[in-house]
């Protein structure tokens, strides 16, 4: 069957504040051991799809058809939006009419084949929604913000409207959580691309607050399964990451 894979790399990367020739370039665009971050995830996936969709942030679609060309992926290249959901809408508009549609973070660019693998084999077997997933091992805990409200302010602020200042104090821990039932998003995650569509429709602008695409595909009572991803397809976002990407690197060359 046909599939179509959307490499999500039209992020800007502000946590990780990535840099060239002093200006700030997006996450993708940046280079890790000397090649960029989008060449790094495009590298050795020809194989995953009959078609890849590489969404970039606007005005980088030529430099980014160099980097696939480089990488060995024929892939068409579009402009994406403010927020990732908005990206994976551009890209789903280029996916064509395949059966079922894989969506990939450039930002976890070392992903190994295995879960590439996996997900397309549940999707093979029935699946209409597959995440690859990996267990927490911090104890999670959700937060409260707490406020207050300062009656000298308020007096302050009482004007017309006679409304109370709030400020934040800070955050209370809420509920506990048991570790052993919870399990960490990763990517590509893989869906029936009719079942993908739906949700991003039923969400509308509800989307922007996506920040996973099984999210609505499971608002829509789709079941969506977990299989195990890969800790080497860790997101890099953060400085941290990205250390750990290029000492990754560095042992992968020497
Ligand atoms: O921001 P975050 O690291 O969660 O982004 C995950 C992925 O989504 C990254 O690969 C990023 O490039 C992509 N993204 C996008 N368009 C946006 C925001 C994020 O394609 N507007």
């Amino acid at each position: 069957t046909d599939t179509a894979l959307i490499v999500v790399a039209a992020g800007s990367g502000a946590r990780l504040g990535a840099a060239r020739e002093g200006k700030p370039v997006p996450k993708a665009f940046a280079e890790f051991a000397g090649v960029t971050l989008l060449e790094h995830a495009l590298r050795g996936i020809d194989w995953v799809a009959e078609r890849v969709v590489v969404v970039v942030p606007p005005g980088f679609e030529a430099e980014a058809a160099t980097i696939a060309a480089r990488a060995g992926v024929r892939a068409d290249v579009v402009p994406g939006g403010a927020t990732r959901a908005d990206s994976v809408l551009a890209g789903l508009a280029a996916a064509g009419d395949a059966q079922h549609v894989l969506v990939h973070d450039a930002a976890r660019a070392l992903t190994p084949a295995t879960p590439f693998d996996r997900v397309r084999a549940a999707l093979e077997a029935g699946a209409v929604a597959v995440v690859p997933v990996l267990p927490v091992v911090d104890t999670v805990r959700s937060v409260d913000t707490v406020r207050s409200v300062d009656p000298a302010r308020s007096a302050a602020a009482a004007g017309e409207e006679g409304e109370a200042a709030e400020h934040v104090l800070g955050e209370r821990l809420g509920a506990v959580v048991d570790r052993a039932t919870l399990r960490a998003m990763q990517t590509p995650q893989g869906f029936d691309a009719a079942v993908l569509r739906r949700a991003y429709e039923a969400a509308g602008a509800a989307r922007a607050a996506s920040t996973d695409d099984a999210q609505l595909v499971q608002a829509l009572g789709e079941p969506v399964l977990a299989v195990p991803g890969d800790e080497l397809a860790f997101k890099i976002t953060t400085r941290a990451d990205a250390e750990r990407a290029e000492a990754l690197l560095a042992k992968e060359a020497g």
